[in-house]
């Protein structure tokens, strides 16, 4: 059984600071980090403090390699509601990370299911996640896992349910424009990184982290 910590911030800034220098401080220690990212607002200001380090200490993120939760199923990574293009424009081209090592499912493969196998494959290939940053929706989803799926569940296509379509339809303009299916890690793929942070801020999430936990 791993252990767990829980440490509570006076705010959202310093639990988003205090998140983005054990970062720092993983990847200082290898530069060959494999990190899992997760996006949403909350993950917003850790990727602020990420920059920030790499622009004030050098923080070097050029030898690391990253895999993220999850990607909408049919968005292409040029619309700014894929998580490709969340990924660029908060972190990815404000740092020394080679593109070529930043991984998100693809949502646009001709067959979803064999493109879920090869990212667990991949994920395999580059011995497993070191440290994987997660957040938590409303309504306790982790990725597109939602509270009761599978601990052991992999890679896969999730429909959204109707409290998610709810939660991320206003920045589509309405449900109607918005995927109705992910590519999302699995929860087993998850809790094998060695390392894994989950970030909650904010009174709305007290209750279902409160769960979680
Ligand atoms: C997205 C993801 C989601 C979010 C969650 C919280 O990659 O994994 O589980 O972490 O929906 O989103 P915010 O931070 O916008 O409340």
């Amino acid at each position: 059984m791993r252990a767990m910590e829980v440490i509570i911030q006076p705010n959202q800034e310093a639990a988003a600071a205090l998140v983005a220098r054990i970062v720092a401080h993983d990847l200082r220690a290898n530069p060959h980090l494999v990190l899992g990212l997760a996006t949403g607002s909350t993950m917003e200001c850790v990727y602020r403090h990420l920059v920030r380090l790499h622009q004030t200490e050098k923080l070097d993120f050029s030898l690391c390699s990253t895999f993220n939760l999850d990607e909408y199923v049919g968005l292409f990574p040029s619309d700014p509601n894929s998580y490709r293009h969340y990924m660029e424009r908060h972190l990815f081209r404000h740092v020394n990370v080679d593109p070529r090592n930043t991984h998100l499912p693809n949502g646009l493969a001709s067959d979803l299911d064999a493109e879920c196998r090869q990212y667990e494959a991949m994920i395999q290939r580059f011995g497993g996640i070191d440290l994987q940053l997660v957040g938590i929706g409303k309504a306790g989803h982790i990725g597109f896992n939602e509270p009761l799926s599978a601990l052991r569940s992999r890679t896969r296509v999730k429909a959204l349910t109707p409290t998610t379509m709810k939660q991320n339809a206003p920045l589509f303009g309405g449900e109607d424009k918005m995927p109705r299916r992910a590519i999302t890690m699995g929860v087993g793929t998850i809790i094998e990184a060695r390392r894994c942070v989950l970030l909650a801020t904010g009174s709305s999430k007290a209750d279902v982290l409160a769960q979680a936990v």
